[in-house]
């Protein structure tokens, strides 16, 4: 697996808090079969800046060298999603996922905040792709999926947690994610690992889910070629089929009046 979502780096964020349980959260993933790991500390405005590029590039690298070759360790970020995230990309104080121009942003889970569209729009004219982290986790995604459908539509890509699949985020989240997958609304999986206990990267399960809901060929786009083709900044190899028209989408309308009255 390629995973491109992962809090591996201690003392940086709610991951692993020294350098022992770093160490232990790589060793784990790389039992997990995960041979890549994108580092993705959250950038979250008055809790957690993380906005020293050079800092986490050190970060990184000291614990690549503890590790060893494996898995393969590469630089990203998880945004918090805010209005002024273009200025935020134009000023470099996003570290896009290993370089890439896939952005890798995440909203609270209990709300979609108004006029997200548009600047999730706009980043995408100055060439960066959203990449909406866990939206399965999202209680407003839940009850609208047809919201995320738009964002879609407009261009943004989602990312699914693995242990969403195995029921580790609840019924909802669980019903959500293979939900989605079946109708085409999955881009690509990630881990979302912080620790060895709470949070661990779960693979294996997730993976035999999700073939068995599919087939060998979509699991291996959503484990393996779709994230393989973020970190080498590619457009993805599996671009399943929305569920939705394209024009003249009832669900664009519901979401500019749900976002009007939010
Ligand atoms: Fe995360």
């Amino acid at each position: 697996m390629i995973d491109v979502h992962h809090h591996c780096l201690p003392d940086v964020d709610d991951g692993p808090r020294d350098w022992d349980e770093a160490v232990a959260l790589c060793r784990m993933s790389a039992e997990q079969g995960i041979e890549t790991i994108v580092a993705t500390p959250h950038v979250l405005r008055g809790r957690w800046s993380n906005t020293s590029r050079a800092e986490l590039q050190s970060r990184l690298d000291e614990l690549q060298r503890r590790i060893g070759a494996s898995p393969r360790l590469l630089l990203g970020s998880e945004y918090f999603f805010a209005h002024d995230i273009n200025e935020a990309l134009a000023g470099g104080t996003i570290v896009p996922l290993a370089g890439s121009r896939y952005v890798l942003i995440e909203f609270a889970s209990n709300n979609i905040p108004p006029m997200v569209e548009q600047p999730l729009y706009r980043m995408q004219l100055d060439g960066w792709v959203p990449l909406i982290a866990h939206p399965e986790r999202n209680m407003v995604f839940q009850a609208k999926p047809e919201l995320l459908v738009a964002l879609m539509q407009q261009g943004a890509r989602t990312q699914i947690t693995t242990a969403s699949f195995a029921g580790k985020f609840g019924d909802k989240a669980q019903h959500a994610a293979l939900d989605w997958l079946r109708r085409g609304m999955v881009n690509l999986v990630a881990t979302d690992a912080h620790n060895t206990t709470k949070r661990p990267p779960i693979v294996a399960e997730a993976r035999k889910i999700v073939a068995d809901a599919t087939n060998d060929a979509i699991a291996e786009a959503l484990f393996v070629e779709n994230p393989r083709a973020v970190i080498e900044g590619r457009a993805f190899v599996y671009e399943p089929e929305l569920p939705y028209p394209t024009e003249k989408s009832p669900f664009l309308s519901r979401l500019k009046r749900f976002l009007g009255a939010s």
